[in-house]
């Protein structure tokens, strides 16, 4: 006590003269939002000739929250090796040398962030004219909760309430009608009342509203590395539009953060960005949505098709496959693609192999001791060619697979029908199955047939006008001969 009355005294003293030290400056190391646990360090920097340098915390008036360090010199380090809520909040430092008192240095604001969370529920893109909540969270008993948009112009306090399931004291903010004011970046600030300068930050959370029929059309969203991926491989997803957009947003059904990535646009005239999501574990699996935006706002066009990102090797499981009749036919036939597995699976799921579109999900059937499915192929074609792999899954957790059975290599064998019947049939086909080939990859027997017919009479027509030619030009000779 002894040292805090004389501390407080000096300080008293120092207000009407202090001594000829200079002004001494503060600051914090790695700076002065600091999430929880993390090392710091607060440096004050004076005058040559001080002997010692005090730190002051506002609003406390005893010993502990000040700290002196007896290092003469110009500069002091007050190292926090683990920062606590405790530690938030305002301070100053002052120095001392047998020539007096310094005046305090400006004041440094300590926020401690992380010790809490922030999320939109059901989701952090809202429709326009929709309500979102935001939940803030901590394992703290703050009495209060702050919500702030990071513009100010939106600001809300709610007194936390305590849920005893998860251990945990939060508040509910109910934002809505959605207009274009709620969009932007929020932050919660849980404090004491008692003490309301320590001030604990959660992480920033972006609401974006969206336009679901609004005056932007939608962009599309597709993977550079297909649906299907296993943990380790690199993923990156691409938005991209008509419409010159500045920049794309990417939002994974359930996740807490929209991604934003700024667009290129293309001598073809679309606007793309790219979305490098790198190495993938089984967090990466799950249901995207992109969706447009312009610079200067936080609105966001309509959103994409949704696309899917199905992680493999996630449930300890191989599948294993036959085909009927086999695997080698000629096109127009049938063929079967059957797949069991001896572990609980909810659905079987069929790809082909470096095919853009989504793979097959088929609902399994437990049936002598195995979950089974099979899925049939009629009128075969040339572009149903390919290796396929199956795949199991459980409701629990959509996108999480087992590992792919073997691959079947599909082989049709090119019959050339002329009869017309055939040619219908095979098309048909083509569209029956679309969810599993590339449209680019169409059939074009029937067109190439077309277009070698209209060669052959443009070549029949070219050969008449040829020869009448040589017949008038041989006639005219003739007669100049006479
Ligand atoms: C949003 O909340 C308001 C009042 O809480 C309610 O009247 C309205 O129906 C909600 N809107 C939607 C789209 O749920
Ligand atoms: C946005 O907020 C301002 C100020 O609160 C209000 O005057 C304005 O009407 C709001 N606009 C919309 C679209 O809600
Ligand atoms: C996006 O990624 C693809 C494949 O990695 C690359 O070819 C393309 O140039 C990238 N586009 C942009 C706009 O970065
Ligand atoms: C999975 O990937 C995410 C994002 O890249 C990363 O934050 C997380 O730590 C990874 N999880 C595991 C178990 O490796
Ligand atoms: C939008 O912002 C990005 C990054 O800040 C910038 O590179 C781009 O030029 C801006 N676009 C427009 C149209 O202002
Ligand atoms: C595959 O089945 C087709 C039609 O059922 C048959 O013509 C062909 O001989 C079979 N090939 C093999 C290798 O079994
Ligand atoms: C192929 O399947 C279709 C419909 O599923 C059926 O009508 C047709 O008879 C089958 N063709 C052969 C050769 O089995
Ligand atoms: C899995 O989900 C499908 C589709 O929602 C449902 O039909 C099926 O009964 C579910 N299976 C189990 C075991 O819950
Ligand atoms: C195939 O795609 C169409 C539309 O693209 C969809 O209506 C249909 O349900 C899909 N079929 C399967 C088996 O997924």
């Amino acid at each position: 006590c002894l040292l805090a009355c004389l501390f407080l005294w000096c300080l008293g003293d120092s207000l009407y003269s202090h001594g000829k030290l200079q002004k001494p400056t503060i600051k914090a190391e790695p700076g002065s939002v600091i999430p929880y646990g993390r090392a710091m360090t607060i440096w004050c920097q004076g005058d040559l000739d001080a002997e010692i340098y005090f730190l002051h915390k506002e609003g406390s008036h005893n010993t502990q929250r000040t700290q002196t360090i007896q290092q003469p010199g110009d500069k002091a380090k007050f190292f926090i090796p683990s920062v606590t809520q405790g530690h938030a909040g305002q301070y100053r430092c002052y120095c001392y040398s047998s020539a007096g008192w310094s005046e305090p240095s400006d004041t440094l604001e300590l926020v401690v962030t992380g010790k809490g969370t922030l999320s939109g529920l059901p989701s952090p893109v809202v429709p326009e004219g929709g309500n979102v909540t935001l939940h803030c969270t901590s394992h703290s008993n703050y009495d209060k909760f702050i919500l702030t948009k990071e513009d100010q112009k939106f600001t809300n306090s709610l007194d936390t309430e305590y849920i005893s399931s998860t251990g945990q004291y939060q508040a509910l903010f109910v934002l809505g009608p959605m207009t274009t004011n709620y969009s932007g970046t929020f932050r919660c600030y849980g404090y004491y009342k008692h003490t309301p300068q320590y001030l604990v930050r959660t992480r920033p959370q972006s609401i974006a509203l969206t336009f679901p029929l609004g005056p932007s059309r939608k962009p599309s969203l597709l993977s550079h590395q297909g649906h299907i991926l296993d943990p380790g491989m690199s993923l990156t997803l691409q938005c991209y539009s008509d419409i010159n957009y500045d920049k794309f947003a990417l939002y994974k059904e359930g996740g807490a953060d929209i991604i934003q990535s700024s667009s290129q646009w293309t001598k073809a005239g679309l606007s793309k960005a790219n979305f490098t999501l790198g190495y993938v574990n089984h967090s990466t699996g799950g249901q995207y949505r992109c969706y447009g935006a312009h610079n200067l706002s936080s609105e966001l066009s309509a959103s994409s098709d949704p696309l899917d990102i199905l992680i493999t090797g996630q449930i300890y499981d191989t599948p294993s496959l036959s085909v009927k009749p086999n695997s080698s036919v000629h096109s127009g036939e049938n063929v079967t693609l059957m797949c069991w597995s001896m572990y609980p699976v909810d659905t079987l799921i069929l790809s082909k192999e470096g095919s853009g579109q989504p793979p097959l999900r088929l609902k399994s059937k437990f049936e002598d001791q195995q979950y089974q499915s099979e899925f049939s192929m009629s009128a075969m074609t040339s572009t149903l060619s390919g290796s396929y792999r199956w795949y199991g899954s459980r409701n629990s957790s959509l996108y999480l697979l087992s590992f792919a059975s073997a691959p079947v290599e599909l082989i049709v064998s090119g019959k050339v029908m002329l009869s017309s019947q055939m040619d219908v049939s095979s098309l048909t086909s083509v569209t029956s199955v679309s969810n599993t080939t590339a449209p680019e990859n169409r059939d074009h027997t029937m067109e190439n047939l077309i277009r070698m017919g209209i060669a052959v009479l443009v070549l029949i027509v070219l050969s008449i006008l040829a020869a009448e030619a040589w017949q008038s030009h041989r006639q005219t000779h003739h007669a100049a001969g006479k």
